[in-house]
C-alpha cells in the first residue's frame, strides 16, 4: 500500500489545499493529512480548530479511490511520517517564491531521513496565489475571502474578527 503524507499548518485549510489533496488522492492508496502543532507561527485557530476544519473539508474526498484521513503531529515530520508506515511527503508548490523554502526543508528531510521521499505537486491556475496568511489577512479587513476558501471555513474566519 503506496501511502503518502501531506503535512501543513493548515490555518485555515484553503482552496488551493483541497486542491492539492484532491489531487495527492490519485497517487497514494491511503493519504494521512498531517496538521502541525509546533510550527513556530502562532497559528489563529487552535490545533483542534484547524484538525476539525481539515476534517470537515476533506469529508466528501476518498470515497471512491485513497483512503483519506487527517492527524495533528508535533515533533518531527519525519517521525511522525514513519510511525504512520509513510514514505512519501507531498507538498503544494505555488510561486517561484516557494521554492527557496520549500527545496530547503525537502533536503532537511532528506538528510534525517533518508528513505522518505519527498514530492511537489505544482498549484493550478485557479489556486496558485492562495495563501493562508493572506485570506486572514483579507478576513481581517473585511475583504471578501470567497474565492480563496469554502463557506464553511469562511464562517468560521469571519467568526473570528
Ligand atoms: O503549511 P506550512 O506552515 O508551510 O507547513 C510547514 C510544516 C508544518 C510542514 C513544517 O513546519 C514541518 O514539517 N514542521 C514539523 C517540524 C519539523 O519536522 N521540522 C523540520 C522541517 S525541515
Amino acid at each position: 500500500m503506496k501511502i503518502g503524507i501531506y503535512p501543513g499548518s493548515f490555518d485555515p485549510i484553503t482552496n488551493g489545499h483541497k486542491d492539492v489533496i484532491k489531487r495527492a488522492c490519485l497517487i497514494f492508496d491511503r493519504l494521512i493529512i498531517a496538521v502541525a502543532l509546533d510550527n513556530n507561527k502562532s497559528p489563529l485557530f487552535s490545533i483542534e480548530q484547524r484538525l476539525a476544519m481539515v476534517e470537515q473539508e476533506i469529508a466528501e474526498y476518498g470515497k471512491d479511490g485513497a483512503i483519506i484521513e487527517a492527524k495533528a503531529f508535533s515533533g518531527l515530520l519525519v517521525k511522525f511520517a514513519r510511525d504512520n508506515g509513510a514514505d512519501i511527503i507531498v507538498r503544494g508548490l505555488r510561486a517561484i517564491s516557494d521554492f527557496e523554502y520549500e527545496f530547503q526543508m525537502s533536503h532537511m528531510n532528506y538528510k534525517l531521513a533518508p528513505d522518505i521521499q519527498t514530492i511537489f505537486l505544482p498549484a493550478s491556475d485557479s489556486t496558485q496565489f492562495i495563501s493562508s496568511r493572506f485570506v486572514k489577512e483579507i478576513a481581517r479587513l473585511g475583504g471578501d475571502i470567497s474565492n480563496f476558501v469554502s463557506p464553511n471555513i469562511a464562517t468560521q474566519l469571519k467568526s473570528c474578527f
